[in-house]
């Protein structure tokens, strides 16, 4: 076995820690992580876990979010550079304001936010649960931010609930064109094709299925298709071919892919835990009035 791989799994156990990692991470880092999943799953299992420390091999919002949810334990993400360049597009001017054009409606923050917006919103969501959360605020109207494509996405699903967005988005996923999809179908008839709600509306209009990154995975695995169009990150269609060789996953183009979940390496997970290096840290009322907007959310998807 690749020596690095031991020495993280050694490394693991001698210090009680556990890595969590995106699957839009590069697929070497499935071979030291305990558990590989979406955002939800990830928080899902940040909130569960009894280590003492843990790896975030993500970007910043989820090791923020796994901070929040363990403000007593080391959350150490391996590469600092990794941001979420959606998150950093609302900051908490900007959120006030937002909020100050449309008083008393109710404020759904997408996780790909920093801890700040989440301390003035009132639920957060992931891409797995939005349309559960939105309905779950039995309002006719809610605020939803920053990603303007997923609250687009929520309001076509919902009947009769008007979702007012903040004009962030994904550069990734806005990547993906609409003559993409209508390309793909012509050369692939018999292909699914399944997006990510971070899409463009004229691409998940296109589309066979939308969902998470999990959401997306669970289909294509319990599908009796054969073929696939995958619309979302490279690291979804990696892992399809992996672990389905018999069947047939195509990336819808060939440069989808988030620099910023590329960052780190498993040499950056040696590093991170060798020396605990690059711990996330977070102002303890921030943490506690973020933590209420998770806690909400958590609370929903149970
Ligand atoms: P998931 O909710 O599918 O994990 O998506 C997170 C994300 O950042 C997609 O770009
Ligand atoms: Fe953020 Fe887009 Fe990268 Fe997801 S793919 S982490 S939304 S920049």
């Amino acid at each position: 076995m690749n020596s690095i791989v031991t020495e993280i799994r050694k490394l693991k156990k001698e210090k009680h820690a556990v890595i969590l990692a995106h699957c839009y991470q590069n697929e070497e880092i499935d071979e030291v992580a305990d558990y590989v999943g979406d955002s939800l799953y990830l928080s899902q299992m940040a909130a569960k876990t009894d280590a003492e420390i843990i790896v975030f091999a993500g970007v910043y919002f989820m090791a923020q979010t796994a901070k929040i949810l363990n403000p007593k334990k080391k959350v150490l993400l391996p590469r600092l550079e990794s941001g979420c360049l959606m998150a950093d597009m609302i900051n908490l001017k900007q959120l006030r304001e937002f909020k100050a054009k449309y008083p008393s409606i109710p404020a759904v923050c997408y996780i790909n936010s920093t801890a700040e917006v989440k301390t003035e919103c009132d639920i957060c969501c992931t891409s797995s649960n939005a349309l559960k959360i939105v309905e779950s605020l039995n309002a006719p109207k809610v605020l939803f931010l920053p990603d303007t494509y997923l609250g687009k996405w929520v309001e076509s699903k919902l009947n009769g609930v008007e979702v007012i967005t903040y004009p962030g988005y994904c550069p990734t996923h806005l990547r993906i064109k609409p003559e993409d999809i209508l390309n793909a179908r012509k050369n692939y008839p018999e292909a699914k094709i399944l997006a990510h709600p971070e899409c463009h509306m004229e691409v998940t209009r296109l589309a066979d299925y939308v969902g998470s990154t999990t959401g997306i995975m669970k289909y294509a695995k319990e599908s009796n298709a054969k073929q696939f169009i995958i619309a979302t990150e490279k690291g979804v269609a990696d892992r399809l071919k992996r672990d389905y060789p018999e069947k047939d996953f195509i990336l819808i183009k060939d440069n989808i892919i988030c620099p910023n979940m590329k960052w780190h390496t498993l040499n950056d997970i040696y590093n991170a835990l060798a020396k605990e290096q690059h711990e996330i840290n977070i102002d303890s009322n921030t943490a506690q009035k973020a933590l209420l907007c998770i806690d909400r959310m958590l609370e929903v998807s149970k």
